[in-house]
């Protein structure tokens, strides 16, 4: 229960690496708010959530807009009263090679990715600050450090992340918040259940561990962040199996 006490809002916590994140926070005592687009799945995951002992709401947010994200960090406070850890996991993906990639794939992808956790820590930040407190996990990606086939919008929304990760680092550790990216490698979720199994099986083959990851391996990473990674800020932790050194 190193989390007693806390609250901690999750984007994109309806579902997958999100949700996992969500459930280990609480299994440390957190409160959680769980944010995310879908309502109607976000609501069964807050109540499956409040099912560990813990307090848990459910909020309608499309991350990529700054009103919506205004209004759900509103009705987060009105609730708990304070937002102590940050996790800004929502993304998607709309792959294609960069000469077929449409301009609306390529903002969509750097809006939901991106912009959002611009928006959710320019909004969360100073309830932090007020506190003296805070901890912000960023979940970028393997592909941000290395590059991938078809994903030029997805791997430059991640890179992205990862320098926005080490300017909050920066800007915030006077005030004893801490701020670092995951880079998952590829973890079985619904985001890559579109994989082929000949793909998957070819991704398995370049991984040293010899597996895809689960949201659970992501989660223990996150929660060893939030509640034990006092003196670690602006780094990236790669949690993929070995999969990038
Ligand atoms: P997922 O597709 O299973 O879940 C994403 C969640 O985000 C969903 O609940 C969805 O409703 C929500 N969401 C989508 N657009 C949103 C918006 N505009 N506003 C609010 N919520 C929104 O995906 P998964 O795999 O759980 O991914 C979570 C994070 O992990 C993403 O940032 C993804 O890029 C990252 N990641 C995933 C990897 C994987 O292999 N699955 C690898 C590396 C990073």
């Amino acid at each position: 229960m190193k989390l007693k006490g806390r609250v901690a809002l999750v984007t994109g916590a309806a579902q997958g690496i999100g949700k996992s994140i969500a459930e280990a926070l609480a299994k440390e005592g957190a409160d959680i708010i769980v944010s995310d687009i879908n309502i109607e799945l976000a609501n069964t995951t807050a109540k499956e959530i409040v099912g560990l002992g813990v307090k848990s709401i459910a909020v309608k947010t499309n991350v990529a807009d700054a009103s919506d994200v205004a209004a759900s960090v509103e009705q987060a406070v009105k609730e708990f009263g304070k937002i102590d850890i940050l996790i800004n996991n929502a993304g998607i993906t709309k792959d294609n090679l960069l000469i077929r990639m449409k301009e609306e794939d390529w903002d969509a992808v750097l809006s939901v990715n991106l912009r959002s956790m611009f928006l959710c820590t320019k909004a969360i930040a100073p309830l932090m600050m007020k506190n003296r407190w805070g901890r912000i996990v960023n979940i970028a990606s393997i592909v941000g450090e290395m590059g991938n086939f078809g994903q030029a919008n997805y791997s430059a929304a991640k890179a992205g992340a990862i320098g926005l990760t080490k300017t909050v680092a920066r800007e915030l550790a006077s005030r004893g918040i801490t701020c670092n990216a995951i880079a998952p490698g590829f973890i079985d979720t619904a985001m890559t259940q579109k994989l082929s199994d000949d793909v998957k099986k070819r991704l398995s083959e370049q991984i040293p561990l010899t597996r895809l990851g689960t949201p659970e391996d992501i989660a223990k990473a996150v929660v060893f962040l939030c509640a034990d990674a006092d003196y670690i800020t602006g780094q990236v932790v790669n949690v993929n199996g070995g999969m990038y050194m």
